[in-house]
């Protein structure tokens, strides 16, 4: 009895003790376990005359009873405690402000500007679409009405891949038009997109760079006209350089794949040399637009009876220039860190409907 006693103790301690789960486990097989401590007397039970094993065996339940029992309550406590320990150890913050890093990276105005096209059109419902930089003949100009020897093509400075076997040559898009055409090959109207992305052309001097960037939007439904498209392109010059009226007017033009076609110029001032958008006497063209043309919605496989719409297309460099006042093209792209310092936006300024 005095053995079991000290047994007792004994392990009741060493659960006590035990500093982690796998120590723990050790302690419960010396104890508990098939050659364990406690296990080994009750192998004594058969040697013994019938009261003694009563009473022996009775005393040693109760003492296998505690010590399991103890052994739960310290699992328990050690798998709270290291619970706690890693909920600490991971804790963050959320309410921590950030700290602006001066030596951080800046984002680019082509970005931005782009961010903040895509966040005005998408207050109005517009969906962001995609194409790939390098096109096929049929989606930069077959389908867009540009057929093999029209002057559009030399027009547009095109960069040819070499042949391929078949005597087809890829191109590098030379603008984001043939996004209407991928939309409209692979959507049921209505469709309301918007589509910025690189373009490139053979060119190269104080206004042009052989890669740039363009946005498109396209609009396709059944009752969609030209009212819409003033409407929502005003929208978008007053939204964007943040005025409360810009004057637009829509002078006559020609793509190939609008009809009517139409360039849009918006009001502005030169006086004193400064370039001031808004109020004045003076206009500067914006963007090229139109409805689609019947043969390039029924290239795309829509009825020209059932569905009409429009279509822009914008250069983005151009308009970031405008807002932002930065005098040259090339700049855009001479990875000149001082000047991203200077033209570029923190990170975290992120644009939205009221500030660009
Ligand atoms: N793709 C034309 C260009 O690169 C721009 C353009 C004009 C796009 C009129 C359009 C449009 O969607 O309707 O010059």
């Amino acid at each position: 009895m005095e053995n079991i006693e000290a047994l007792r103790e004994e392990v009741l301690a060493e659960v006590e003790n035990a500093a982690d789960l796998a120590v723990l486990e050790d302690v419960r097989i010396s104890a508990l376990g098939k050659k364990g401590r406690i296990t080994g007397l009750m192998k004594n039970l058969g040697k013994m005359d019938p009261d003694q094993r009563r009473e022996f065996g009775q005393t040693l339940n109760a003492v296998k009873d505690q010590v399991a029992g103890a052994i739960d309550t310290r699992k328990t406590a050690l798998e709270d405690a290291s619970l706690e320990a890693r909920l600490v150890g991971e804790r963050i913050d959320v309410t921590l402000s950030s700290r602006p890093d001066e030596t951080a990276g800046r984002i680019h105005p082509i970005s931005q500007t782009i961010d903040e096209i895509v966040s005005i059109f998408g207050e109005m419902g517009f969906a962001l679409a995609e194409g790939p930089d390098v096109e096929d003949d049929f989606h930069n100009f077959t389908a867009l009405n540009i057929p093999p020897e029209h002057p559009a093509r030399e027009m547009q400075d095109t960069f040819y891949l070499p042949e391929r076997e078949d005597g087809s040559r890829l191109v590098l898009r030379t603008h984001t038009s043939p996004v209407q055409i991928r939309t409209m090959q692979n959507k049921t109207p209505p469709i309301r997109i918007i589509a910025p992305g690189r373009t490139y052309r053979s060119d190269s001097d104080m206004t042009h760079t052989p890669m740039f960037h363009q946005v498109e939007g396209l609009v396709i439904d059944k009752k969609t006209h030209m009212g819409h498209l003033k409407g929502c392109l005003l929208e978008f010059v007053k939204t964007y350089f943040e005025l409360d009226d810009v004057p637009v007017r829509y002078r006559p033009s020609f793509f190939p794949f609008t009809e009517p076609s139409a360039e849009m110029d918006i009001g502005c001032s030169r006086k004193g040399g400064e370039l001031k958008i808004g109020e004045g006497d003076d206009w500067l063209e914006i963007l090229g637009c139109g409805m689609v043309h019947p043969r390039v919605l029924s290239a795309c496989g829509l009825d020209p009876e059932e569905y009409q719409g429009f279509a822009f297309g914008m250069g983005i460099e151009r308009i970031a220039m405008l807002k932002y006042g930065i005098p040259d093209l090339r700049t855009f792209f001479d990875t000149d860190l001082r000047w991203l310092k200077h033209y570029g936006f923190v990170p975290l300024d992120v644009p939205n409907m009221v500030r660009g």
